[in-house]
């Protein structure tokens, strides 16, 4: 079976980015990243993949102003790369429903809570564990989902979840919830570039 195409879309450190540059090079992936596209010209995620040899471009409103352009650019470079599987990494920006119709089922997206609680519209990085202390939950983790045109609706593909300590701040709940990321995105990436995930309705079957 040949590679998987991979770009990852990014906005900040690249953690996550970084758990799949060191598992498709450990060969646990079947998998090749052929671009790190970002939404911020500073993103660290940008470091990362120029120090392992990968393809990098920003692609965000200093250079293309315009939603739609954006959006045409983002799309443009995916299909000349001809990427099979867009993995949003901490990307920060909604995706435009263009893209999504036309990588349907083919981007996955890492969330930092147990969908569907504390996600959609507004819960995105800190906020998302300040939220889960505020309300008091003591349940909380990660999710794999595939990207529909709602924000964090689409089919799930991995969860897990970790316990809420009475003693936890957002900088520790954060932190033990990114141990169960780095472990979730490689394995859902993985799944899918070995093609195991097959999506039915709206649950997503993982075969043998
Ligand atoms: C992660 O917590 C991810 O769940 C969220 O943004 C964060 C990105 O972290 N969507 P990193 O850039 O991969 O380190």
């Amino acid at each position: 079976m040949s590679q998987i195409r991979i770009a990852v879309l990014v906005s900040g450190r690249g953690s996550n980015l970084q758990t799949l540059i060191d598992s498709i090079k450990e060969n646990e992936i079947n998998g090749k990243i052929e671009i790190v596209i970002s939404s911020k010209e500073d993103a660290y995620a940008l470091e990362r993949a120029k120090k392992n040899d990968i393809e990098s471009i920003y692609i965000g409103e200093n250079n293309y102003p315009d939603e739609e352009k954006r959006t045409n650019k983002i799309i443009d470079i995916l299909k000349e790369k001809e990427v099979e599987l867009v993995v949003l990494a901490g990307y920060m920006s909604i995706l435009d429903a263009k893209l999504v119709d036309n990588f349907r089922n083919r981007i996955i997206n890492i969330h930092p809570s147990l969908i569907p609680s504390f996600c959609g519209k507004g819960f995105y990085g800190q906020r998302v564990h300040k939220a889960v202390l505020d309300y008091g939950a003591k349940l909380t983790g990660a999710t794999v989902h595939f990207v529909d045109e709602g924000t964090d609706t689409g089919p799930i593909i991995l969860q897990r979840a970790v316990d809420v300590d009475f003693e936890d701040t957002i900088e520790t709940l954060s932190k033990k919830v990114l141990e169960i990321e780095h472990k979730l995105l490689p394995l859902a990436v993985k799944l899918y570039c070995e093609g195991r995930l097959e999506v039915v309705e709206r649950k997503v079957k993982i075969k043998d």
